[in-house]
């Protein structure tokens, strides 16, 4: 049985790191006989650029029958100015909403060949293996009302709101649970609940639905001490879970204790376990076209849609395998190169994690 996948490249660097991904995942589609067939769309700028949106209602259709979604990454300076409704990031927001795709899981492993990467101590890092799951189609995010308003007194105001049903911490909290359950059985809550409502009912739900789970050991923590800790003793975590903004910004923090967010995927995922994979990183436009950007995020976020959306384990864990066997020869794509080290394009980066599969 085939197997589709809808590749959406989108702005600045994705071309270029969707690509790679491609040639590894065609690679481990041969060796394991998968049957995985591709299509390619537009998201984000490019999308703009031609249809005047960057989500065109053709290409979430064509996403939500797809087995899987491969995404590169979206946004740059040519569609900043634009209104804020049809912005590039707002195409990605709408599949993740459209698509149902709530769990947003965003691993931040610390490959021992990186160790010195980092710009934390090795010790501090050594043996990280951390996973954030973040809440991703509601919050802050997509809190309503929300908007510029004009004031009495002429002046303009800006707002949002922060919100969260009890179903949706619920369901979020219980991906948590079922993750920490196959990791460390520990789950840290982050919340600002001295001072958000919103959150204190996240606290509560969490605390609730933990009783589902009495070999996992649940904390609570607030944000502003959890990106302190991050940084501080980033070990003490195995499952941190979060909300949307918060998890956007944790996430970020956490990538930079692996040495690089260049190297950090992530899942999107439905409760049908359907998901969009892309990596963590942004759409880097200061380096698009110069191939020198690391495709390892995206080509890890391939391993992690075998995984969690194909049940293809074994050609996921080959991928995984191929990438740290590259590190293990010396290749550093520029963002994580160090002395003594063999500097690859991106494309030498993909083709050598392709050929050792
Ligand atoms: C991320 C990104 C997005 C987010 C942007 C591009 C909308 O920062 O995936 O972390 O804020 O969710
Ligand atoms: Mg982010």
């Amino acid at each position: 049985m085939s197997k589709k996948i809808v590749l959406l490249p989108g702005d600045g660097i994705g071309p270029e790191i969707v690509a790679e991904a491609k040639k590894v995942l065609e690679a481990v589609d041969a060796k394991f006989k998968l049957g995985l067939k591709f299509e390619e769309d537009l998201i984000g700028g490019c999308a703009i650029d031609v249809h005047g949106v960057p989500l065109a209602q053709s290409t979430l259709d064509r996403c939500k029958a797809a087995d899987a979604v491969l995404m590169g990454s979206v946004g740059g300076p040519k569609w900043d100015a634009l209104d804020s409704n049809i912005r590039p990031e707002k195409g990605l927001l709408k599949i993740r909403y459209e698509m149902g795709l709530y769990a947003n899981l965003r691993p931040a492993i610390l490959y021992p060949q990186l160790a010195d990467a980092s710009s934390l101590k090795p010790e501090i890092v050594s043996g990280l293996d951390i996973l954030i799951v973040r809440e991703l189609t509601g919050g802050i995010y997509f809190g309503e009302p929300r908007g510029i308003r004009l004031l009495d007194n002429g002046e303009r105001q800006g707002y949002n709101t922060y919100v969260y049903a009890e179903h949706e911490i619920e369901r979020i909290g219980r991906t948590a649970f079922e993750m920490a359950m196959k990791r460390d059985k520990k789950v840290c809550s982050v919340d600002k609940a001295n001072v958000l409502e919103a959150t204190v009912l996240w606290r509560e739900v969490i605390q609730s639905i933990s009783k589902d789970y009495p070999e996992v050991e649940l904390s609570h923590m607030y944000v502003d001490n959890a990106a302190m800790q991050l940084v501080r003793a980033p070990k003490q975590f195995d499952v941190v879970v979060t909300g949307n903004m918060f998890g956007d910004i944790l996430s970020d923090t956490a990538a930079m204790l692996t040495g690089s967010i260049g190297m950090l995927p992530s899942a999107s995922l439905n409760q049908d376990s359907k998901g969009l994979y892309e990596p963590v990183h942004g759409s880097a436009p200061d380096i698009a076209g110069q191939g020198i950007a690391n495709p390892l995020a995206t080509i890890l976020s391939a391993a992690m849609m075998l995984r969690y959306s194909l049940n293809e384990a074994a050609a996921a864990d080959a991928i995984e395998a191929a990438v740290g066997a590259v590190l293990d020869d010396g290749l550093r794509s520029a963002d994580i190169f160090s002395e003594g080290m063999k500097k690859v394009s991106t494309q030498e980066m993909g083709d050598a994690v392709a050929a050792k599969i």
